[in-house]
């Protein structure tokens, strides 16, 4: 982290009080990020879906009004991506007027915003990692609706972060290794798709990205960034390393895996070919370093076979 005269008046003043407001706090990042706040000694308050739901302006504008965070960080989020495609209402209603709700309760409450966002704004025909500057072209209504999120966000407020991140996992929520877990367990033969590359992110190390980021965005930074764990792979990639560590962990051997086109395993919503992230820019800003996906695989699978 870099030092700074603003930086440290915004720390000391997230210290005092409540530092951190989440919405989403239920969610995997979210999650991950109460439970890192905790551990920092930083004030946080985490509300779940059921506390507060952002699509209702009012209560949006009484949760930030009342708790007077010098940063909220937006980690709820509608994210059934295949389902979206069949209630676009449901997702646009979340991600883009959810989003903009809470980016105006911020201009309100004179907070900075973190607010999540996804490698899915790309649509994958670039070959090499994609940076802020590139221009988005979202494939899916998932997709669409949170680029939507994005430009609410812009618009409505100046002292605001958007962090785009990829291939979420953690032991809280769904995501793809507790899905291979579960689909190992039926004992067929896994077909998964090997032509569709990013990185996966340990939500944990998401929230420490934000937990980094956090007094310097108080202090005044903003803009769009990229954050995701290092190393990219492919979904088939991704999950030979979760059986591989899975033996490890607990002797059982592999399921049978099978590498398969995207073609060939058809679902509702279109994905991108290739959505890795170049971080440089976080890097630079904020000397948030990204660590390596596979040794958050191996602590999220302690979490989840061990328990
Ligand atoms: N998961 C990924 O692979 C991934 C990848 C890139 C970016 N992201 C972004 O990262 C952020 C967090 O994702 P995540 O993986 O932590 O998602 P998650 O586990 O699905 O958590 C999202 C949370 O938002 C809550 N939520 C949904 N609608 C809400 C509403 N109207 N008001 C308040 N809360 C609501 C959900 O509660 P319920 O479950 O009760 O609805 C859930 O607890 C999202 O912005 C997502 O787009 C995720």
């Amino acid at each position: 982290m870099r030092g700074g005269g603003a930086q440290d008046e915004a720390l000391a003043q997230m210290s005092a009080k409540t530092g951190l407001l989440v919405f989403g706090g239920g969610g995997q990042i979210g999650h991950e990020l109460c439970r890192a706040t905790h551990r920092s000694g930083l004030g946080v308050t985490g509300l779940g879906h059921a506390e507060v739901d952002i699509t209702r302006i009012d209560d949006v504008l009484k949760a930030v009004g009342e708790s007077r965070p010098a940063v909220v960080v937006n980690a709820a989020a509608y994210t059934r991506v295949d389902q979206a495609e069949s209630e676009p209402d449901a997702a646009f209603t979340v991600n883009r007027d959810g989003a903009r709700h809470v980016a105006e309760a911020c201009r309100e409450a004179g907070a900075a915003l973190i607010h999540l966002s996804t490698d899915y704004v790309f649509d994958g025909t670039k070959p090499a990692a994609y940076d802020e500057d590139d221009a988005v072209n979202p494939l899916g209504v998932y997709a669409k609706s949170k680029e939507a999120g994005e430009r609410a966000v812009r618009e409505a407020l100046d002292r605001h972060v958007i962090l785009r991140t990829s291939w979420v996992f953690g032991a809280k929520g769904g995501n793809f290794v507790k899905a291979m877990l579960r689909a190992a367990g039926e004992g067929d033969e896994l077909r998964v798709v090997d032509d569709q590359f990013g990185c996966p992110t340990p939500a944990k190390q998401v929230a420490e990205a934000i937990l980094a980021m956090a007094p310097a965005v108080a202090g005044g930074k903003s803009g769009t960034f990229h954050f995701s764990a290092a190393g990219r792979t492919s979904w088939h990639g991704f999950a030979k390393e979760i059986f591989v560590r899975r033996r490890e962990i607990t002797g059982q051997p592999s399921p049978s895996l099978r590498p398969v086109a995207t073609a060939d395993r058809p679902a509702p919503a279109p994905r991108p070919a290739n959505s890795e992230l170049d971080c440089s820019r976080l890097a630079a800003t904020f000397g948030v370093a990204q660590r390596r996906w596979r040794h958050g695989l191996v602590d999220v699978l302690n979490e989840l076979l061990k328990a």
